[in-house]
């Protein structure tokens, strides 16, 4: 089986022109390296954790301040490695595609979901790749993240992607001078990072020219003009923040100590009988307090997870003023195109709308940062208020020159569907589309690759 998948990679290579040269095969099917039985096995495990909990029916304020944009539709939380594929072709944002060229997300939305990436880039290149809407790739996007994502067919490490080499890079990170631990970290920050699709190619680039923060990252999309969308309420040119779990983590207690994402997310065990090896099942390092943390903190597990969920509500709860602000300053927008304000007076209002919210989901979509880096959290939500009010102050003096001097009404927000409704998203029939979608297209891309690869 390897001999053959590295005769056809082989091939494959010498025959693409822009393929990826670094990269010489990647292995997109993991039981073939079933035979390495306990990594296989923890991988395995990351499918326990399979609860899916809805984040838009937990908090209804996040359907208003992503209005107009797909995450408004449908958000739930990260779980288990092995739901990549089941949860990318289940959310209500990538649509209900009828074949290869309908649907609203481009092919640069499986960039993080499966080894077949790296794989169909070998063998055809990365313009290629980048080509069309996110259906045409359904037919060879299969597998779940799994070996090929992290390691070369040797199972040493390396990282699959072209255009992660290329942003370590502008952060001065070369593989090839990369320590082991940071080696560690770079293959998470292949898909727990930000990133965006470049206007017209939507080739997938991690926004790092000028460097990692919220303030870098801020001033490089401003400069470019880029915007993900226009905000269904306020009109705002905004930004979607990504997972910047990376960036985050960088500057945290345990980045700045040289700890690695694998240190605590997939520690050594020791087993009784048998070799070391590497815990592959990803997920709460909490579920495996002596081999994570207790290989290097004294404090018991109770102590720490203390401490962890003491970051937590601070975290959660400047989180939830941050969006409050938000929330009533896209209003307030509204509320004065309505009264006749114009793009002039508009401007720098929602200029820092668009800076208090790029802010606000920074720090929240960097998952896990109570953790990873709490400080840094509670910085970027501070600063995210201070540019809500001054959209605020600035929004109520428009206002008073059109005449409104009273508080704008705020609409019922109080549930995900009360929200949904209010920004006008029609969750029934996303619902049916998709479920047409589930019934009929899906299970045909899975007869394709299995015709086409063999494996299930
Ligand atoms: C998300 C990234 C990731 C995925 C997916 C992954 N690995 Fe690993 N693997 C690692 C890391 C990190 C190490 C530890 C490397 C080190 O110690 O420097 C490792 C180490 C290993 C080792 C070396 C021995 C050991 O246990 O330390 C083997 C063998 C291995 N992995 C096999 C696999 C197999 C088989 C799969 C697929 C079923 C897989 N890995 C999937 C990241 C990954
Ligand atoms: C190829 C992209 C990719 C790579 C590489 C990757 N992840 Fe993930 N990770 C994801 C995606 C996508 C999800 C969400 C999956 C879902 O919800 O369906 C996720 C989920 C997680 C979760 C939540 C798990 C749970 O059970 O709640 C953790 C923790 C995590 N990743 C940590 C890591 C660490 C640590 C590494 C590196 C060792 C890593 N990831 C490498 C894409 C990746
Ligand atoms: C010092 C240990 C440590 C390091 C280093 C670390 N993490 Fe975590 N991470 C945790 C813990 C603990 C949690 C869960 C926090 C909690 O229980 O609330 C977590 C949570 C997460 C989550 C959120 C999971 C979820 O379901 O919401 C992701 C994703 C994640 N980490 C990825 C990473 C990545 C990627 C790196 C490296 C860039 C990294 N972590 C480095 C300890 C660590
Ligand atoms: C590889 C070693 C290592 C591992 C594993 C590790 N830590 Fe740490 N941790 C450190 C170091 C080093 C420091 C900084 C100590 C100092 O500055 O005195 C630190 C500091 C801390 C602090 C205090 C700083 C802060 O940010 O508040 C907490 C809390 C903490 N770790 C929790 C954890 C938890 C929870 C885990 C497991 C999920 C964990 N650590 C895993 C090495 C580690």
């Amino acid at each position: 089986m390897r001999i053959r998948h590295l005769a056809l990679a082989l091939g494959a290579v010498l025959l693409s022109i822009g393929a990826y040269a670094a990269v010489k095969s990647i292995t997109a099917d993991s039981s073939e390296f079933s035979d390495f039985t306990d990594q296989y096995r923890t991988w395995q495990q990351t499918a326990e954790s399979k609860e899916v909990v809805d984040v838009l029916a937990e908090d209804p304020n996040l359907v208003v301040l992503w209005a107009g944009y797909g995450f408004a539709k449908d958000y739930n939380k990260a779980r288990g490695h092995a739901y990549s594929i089941t949860d990318i072709r289940n959310t209500l944002r990538t649509g209900a595609p009828t074949g290869p060229e309908d649907g609203p997300m481009p092919m640069a939305c499986w960039s993080c979901k499966t080894p077949d990436v790296g794989r169909y880039i070998v063998e055809k290149g990365e313009k290629d790749y980048f080509t069309g809407k996110w259906a045409r790739g359904g037919p060879e996007m299969h597998h779940v993240i799994g070996c090929g994502n992290c390691h070369d067919d040797d199972l040493g490490l390396q990282i699959s992607t072209p255009f992660t080499d290329r942003a370590m890079e502008t952060i001065g990170w070369k593989w090839e001078d990369a320590t082991r631990s940071q080696k560690q970290s770079m293959i998470c920050a292949q898909c727990h990072v930000e990133y965006y699709f470049t206007p017209g190619d939507k080739f997938v680039k991690f926004p790092w020219d000028r460097g990692t923060t919220v303030d870098q990252m801020e001033a490089y999309y401003d400069a470019m003009n880029f915007k993900d969308w226009t905000h269904g309420i306020s009109k705002a040119p905004m930004l979607k923040t990504q997972h910047p779990g990376f960036e985050t983590f960088l500057r945290g207690t345990h980045g700045r100590n040289d700890v690695s994402c694998s240190d605590c997310h997939m520690p050594k065990m020791k087993p009784a009988e048998g070799r070391r090896f590497t815990n592959h099942n990803i997920g709460n390092p909490f579920d495996n307090f002596e081999a994570s943390c207790g290989r290097c903190h004294e404090q018991s597990k109770e102590d720490l997870e203390a401490v962890v969920a003491n970051y937590k509500e601070m975290v959660t709860d400047a989180k939830l003023k941050a969006e409050g602000q938000l929330v009533r300053a896209h209003f307030e927008a509204k509320a004065a195109w309505d009264a006749g304000a114009t793009e002039e007076e508009m401007k720098d209002a929602l200029t820092a709308i668009r800076h208090a919210q790029w802010r606000w989901d920074f720090a929240i979509a960097s998952h896990g940062v109570h953790m990873h880096n709490p400080t840094e959290a509670l910085q970027v939500l501070a600063s995210s208020l201070e540019r809500s009010a001054e959209a605020r102050v600035m929004l109520a003096q428009v206002l008073a020159r059109h005449g409104v001097t009273t508080a704008v009404a705020i609409p019922d927000i109080s549930t995900k569907e009360a929200a949904q409704i209010a920004v006008g998203l029609d969750a029934a029939k996303m619902k049916a589309d998709k479920a047409r979608f589930l019934e009929t297209l899906a299970p045909e891309w899975d007869a394709a690759y299995k015709a086409k690869y063999g494996s299930d």
